[in-house]
This record gives structure tokens, sequence and C-alpha cells, in this order.
């Protein structure tokens, strides 16, 4: 595996390479990420991961600083699975002058993970297109775990005709449910064997949902809040939308997902599942 660092350097070692399949990521990979890695084999001639903390998604307070950066066990993991060439810039190397032009995402943004984590798109959308001009990807996947995020990725391709085809790939879970992430790593003993909690939660919700209706929806939904409270953790959302456009439902037959975001003790967990 060719590890680059520099724009430059990058782009010189992309030339001529075919049809690049691209996973852009933060690091400290896990199988979540190693799936991605391993669909793209389908997707391309070459295939490219990159690994950035990027600053300008954290907002002031969150985890940029404690954020686990393991370079050399990642670059094994990535060299078992195949991948042709790492993109690990520095911040230097992405951001050599402070960042000033963003991609600003439409009112997508600011529900849900937006609204409890303002500015984390803008900070999204703006690395992953400075990525994808670095990469040129003909293809980039992205995993539904962060499902909000994989809609602003695709809002942002088709409005700015980006030519790069977007794919989303299923949650990656531990055996208890547990969606993998890096941040799991926070998680005390107690504190991960209390966390398939969150998963159960959206599945017995969606069990309701089969008896539910519209008007029944706001209490199935503090109700399985309420759960999560008993058990000591604090919810930031657990909520019923349109797949469509993450709005909250006018039908219960559209397609729907249940989307959570809640910490436990000081680790901020969030998860999905779609109906
Ligand atoms: P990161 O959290 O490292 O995730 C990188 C990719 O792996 C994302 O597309 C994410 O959805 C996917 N992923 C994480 N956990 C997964 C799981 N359990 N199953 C399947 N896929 C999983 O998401 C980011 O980084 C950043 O926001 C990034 C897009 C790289 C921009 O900085």
């Amino acid at each position: 595996m060719e590890i680059q660092h520099s724009i430059p350097a990058l782009r010189e070692a992309l030339q001529g390479r075919g049809r690049i399949a691209f996973v852009p990521t933060m690091g400290n990979l896990h199988d979540g990420h190693l799936a991605l890695m391993r669909a793209a084999r389908a997707h391309g001639d070459t295939v490219v991961a990159s690994i950035f903390v990027n600053r300008l998604q954290f907002g002031p307070g969150e985890d940029f600083d404690k954020y686990p950066r393991t370079l050399s066990a990642d670059c094994d993991k990535l060299r078992a699975v195949g991948v042709d060439v790492l993109f690990a810039p520095t911040e230097q190397d992405l951001y050599p002058t402070p960042q000033t032009f963003f991609v600003e995402p439409p009112d997508l943004q600011h529900l849900l993970e937006g609204a409890c984590r303002p500015g984390h798109f803008r900070g999204v959308a703006t690395v992953v297109l400075k990525l994808f001009n670095c990469v040129q990807p003909h293809t980039a996947l992205f995993g539904k775990k962060d499902y909000q995020q994989l809609m602003v990725i695709r809002g942002m391709v088709e409005q700015l005709a980006l030519p790069t085809r977007i794919i989303g790939i299923d949650t990656v879970r531990a055996a208890d449910g547990l969606a993998l992430s890096s941040r799991n790593g926070y998680l005390s003993a107690a504190e991960r064997a209390e966390a398939p909690r969150l998963y159960q939660t959206l599945q017995s919700l969606r069990q309701s949902l089969a008896h539910a209706d519209l008007a029944t929806l706001p209490q199935l939904e503090r109700s399985a809040c309420a759960n999560l409270e008993a058990h000591g953790w604090q919810p930031d959302y657990v909520t019923v939308r349109q797949q469509a456009n993450l709005l909250p439902p006018t039908a219960l037959d559209q397609p729907l997902v249940i989307l959570a975001a809640a910490r436990l003790g000081s680790t901020r967990l969030i998860d999905n599942l779609e109906v």
C-alpha cells in the first residue's frame, strides 16, 4: 500500500490508475470502516482510503483533541483488506491556510445531528468536497450508520454536479447489536455492557410502529427516550422520520427511518434503523 501525505504527491501517485473508489475516514479503523474498503474493491480499479481527523466538523468542547489517532495500526488493517493508496494528510497539508471557503448544506444540516452539533455538516461537506478534489473518485462509499451525513453528501454531489457516484453501505454491528464506532472505545466496561440498549430501543420502536398511527407517534418517541433515561442515558433524540428528507412523517406507510442519539456517561452514540 502506498501512503501519501501531501496533495501534490497524492495526485502524482493516482495518475493513470483508472477508476478510483474512495473511502474517506477519520481513522481508528474498525470492521465498519473495513466493510466499506472491501465493498470499494468492486467499484474501481484502485481503492483509495483517507484518514484525516477534520477539525472543521468538531464543535467547541467536542472530542477533537482526544479523538483516537492510531495510524500505524490503521495501516496494517488497510493493507490486510487490500487498499491500494492511503491519503493521510496532516492539518498543514489539507489546511495550509485557515479554511475560509465552506460548503453550506441546506436546511437538512440544521435537523437532528445538525441541531445538536451546529456547524458539523458544513465541516463534513467542506472536507469531503476537498478530499474529492484531491482524489477525484469515480465512486465514494459512506456508511448508513451516519445516515444524515450520507444524505448531506448525496445532496452535495447532486446539486454541485460532482462526477462521483455515492454508495451507502449497511451498518456493521457487534454481535450484541451495538453499531461499531470509533467512539465505542471511550466506553467503560459497564457502559459497553449497557450500550446495546440504543439499538434495542430502535428495534422495539420499529415493532411498535406496526400498531401506531401518526397521532400516537410522539408518545412512542417520548417513551423510547424515557426508557433510555431510566437506564442512565441522556438522549438527544429518538425520532421517526421520512427517509426522503428526515422530516416528520406525513403517513406511516412512507419509507421511514428511526434515528437516535444519546449520551452514555461522557460518550455520545448515534444509531438508526430503516423501516
Ligand atoms: P468516520 O467516523 O471515520 O467514518 C468513516 C466512514 O465509515 C463513514 O462513511 C461512516 O458512516 C462509516 N462507518 C462508521 N461506522 C460504521 C459502521 N459501524 N458500519 C458501516 N459504516 C460505518 O464519517 C466520518 O468519519 C467523517 O465525517 C468523514 C466522512 C471522513 C469526513 O471527515
